[in-house]
């Protein structure tokens, strides 16, 4: 790892272990098409692509750091800032829409003072509204991790957030 990168990982406000990324750049670095891989593997470990191992993986695998950002702001998959342990979806299509998804996401965002993209400061919540989720039948729809909640209502929105509040963090 260079001074800079080692410099800038130190910098960040939280510190990033970047033994895991070595790790795995160590696996893929020999193997052809290695980039997609490596960024994938980097998220599943650490729940987002920091910006420190980014700039790790285009040293190591002598890539412009230009093309990384490009491949991680062109793929939907892959985030660059840390997200919660439950990500909510509530989706907002038309279906959802005309049976009141606005008055469910707004009572999520009051309860947990966070709104659309954004992720709750004990990284516990992060918030998503979504495009149709194929289930309009059971509409409000909204989701946490793979749970699917029809027929949302304002309770069903606390019940929600006090059940997945009281799960421990890892
Ligand atoms: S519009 Fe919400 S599930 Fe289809």
């Amino acid at each position: 790892m260079s001074k800079a990168v080692a410099q800038q990982a130190e910098e960040q406000e939280v510190i990033i272990d970047l033994a895991k990324a070595n790790a795995i750049i160590d696996k893929y670095i020999d193997l052809p098409g290695n980039l997609m891989p490596v960024l994938q593997a980097v998220q599943d470990s650490y729940g987002y692509i920091p910006q420190v191992a980014a700039d790790l993986i285009a040293e190591r695998l002598n890539v412009y750091p230009s093309q990384i950002y490009g491949v991680l702001t062109f793929y939907a998959q892959f985030h660059l800032k840390p997200r919660g342990r439950f990500i909510i979806r509530v989706c907002v299509g038309t279906a959802c829409h005309v049976q009141g998804a606005q008055r469910i996401k707004e009572t999520f965002f009051n309860l947990l003072h966070i709104a659309h993209t954004e992720t709750s400061a004990d990284l516990r919540f992060t918030f998503e509204e979504v495009a149709c989720l194929g289930a309009c039948g059971m509409a409000p729809l909204a989701m946490v991790n793979d749970d699917t909640y029809g027929k949302m209502t304002v309770q069903k929105v606390d019940e929600i957030v006090a059940k997945y509040s009281a799960i421990p963090l890892d």
